[in-house]
């Protein structure tokens, strides 16, 4: 069954959210992605200081238009003022919930002591929530990993300091941030932090096809899922989980839908940074179109040497003719 939602004041469509992912989840990716379904969608992280600095680079993460609903705007930043007077211009600028990053493992970004950093910091993270909430009129939300490491393990004390803060959700990807992408999401954290304490709890980590959504629901009791790698290039995950929340059996997308939808990511993502830039970026995001196709690594190979859109069109026409003749 398809479950509607509450962070703080505000009820999402439903309980399933694209979580921000640097480089990912600009506007192009978050349209598509709320076409198919995602109740929530969020912004790539940015720079608490950038914007505060009023960096033209770093304003271009909150473009945003009413067609994508609801904005998360992921905010990160060491200074609790700095990381306040960031959430304010992101809500003037359309977001509706804030979140702050304290879980990135960036070193660029811990040595600041800002992400993943906070969580062995607990003092600090406790002044950063304490700050924004008392300036900001917007649910606010954390985003965590299990800790820093396998000897700092903070989820479950942060998340309480959370609470008694009145943030209004935490996410939990339940990796230690010393641990980067390797190993198995822990998904028995995010089970404690639902039973130890009363708030909203979204779970994340893994889930890379609708029945792992639905498990990590059932296993954990999490309030919503929220999900990264397995959108990319696979962004009809959203309209899967709801299909088998329904009972129905998720259809796989027919050669035509997923040459339409590159096509879209194309042109949107050539809309918002222009054809020279759009080129280069989207030779990464179509690897991942292409994943598990017959002969991606024959397209793969093609895909990284396109100049033009019309290179393009034509590669893309090529492979998908010769995938329909396999069929
Ligand atoms: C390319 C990429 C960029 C990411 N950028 C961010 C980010 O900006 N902020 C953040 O909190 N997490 C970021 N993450 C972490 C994801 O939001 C998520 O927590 C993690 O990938 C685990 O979820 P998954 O198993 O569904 O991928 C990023 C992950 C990836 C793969």
């Amino acid at each position: 069954m398809s479950r509607k939602i509450k962070i703080g004041n505000i009820m999402l469509e439903n309980d399933l959210i694209l979580a921000p992912m640097a480089g990912i989840t600009n506007l192009p990716f978050r349209l598509i992605a709320k076409k198919f379904g995602a109740g929530l969608v969020t912004t790539e992280m940015i720079s608490a200081e950038g914007l505060c600095q009023n960096q033209k680079k770093t304003y271009e993460y909150l473009r945003h238009t009413p067609e994508e609903g609801l904005l998360c705007a992921q905010i990160f930043g060491s200074e609790p003022e700095v990381v306040a007077n960031a959430a304010q211009i992101a809500i003037e600028s359309g977001a509706s919930i804030i979140d702050i990053n304290m879980g990135c493992p960036v070193k660029k970004v811990v040595k600041t002591g800002a992400g993943g950093a906070l969580l062995k910091n607990l003092k600090q993270a406790e002044r950063i929530m304490k700050t924004v909430k008392k300036t900001c009129n917007v649910p606010i939300t954390i985003k965590i990993r299990a800790g820093w490491s396998s000897n700092i393990k903070t989820a479950l004390e942060i998340s309480r300091i959370a609470k008694e803060c009145g943030i209004d959700a935490i996410t939990i990807h339940p990796r230690f941030v010393t641990q980067g992408f390797s190993g198995k999401a822990n998904w028995s954290i995010i089970s404690e932090i639902k039973e130890k304490l009363d708030i909203t709890v979204i779970g994340n980590g893994d889930i890379f096809d609708a029945e792992d959504a639905i498990n990590m629901i059932k296993k954990t009791g999490c309030d919503a899922v929220m999900i990264a790698r397995g959108a990319i290039g696979n962004p009809w995950i959203f309209r899967d989980i709801l299909d088998l929340k329904k009972g129905n059996i998720p259809k796989t997308p027919s050669l035509s839908e997923r040459k339409e939808i590159m096509l879209k990511h194309f042109y949107l993502i050539k809309e918002f940074i222009g054809e020279k830039r759009a080129i280069r970026y989207i030779r990464g995001i179509f690897i991942w179109y292409s994943k598990n196709l017959p002969y991606s690594s024959y397209f793969r190979d093609k895909v990284t040497k396109i100049r033009n859109e019309d290179e393009l069109m034509m590669l893309l026409n090529k492979y998908f003719l010769y995938l329909k003749k396999l069929k």
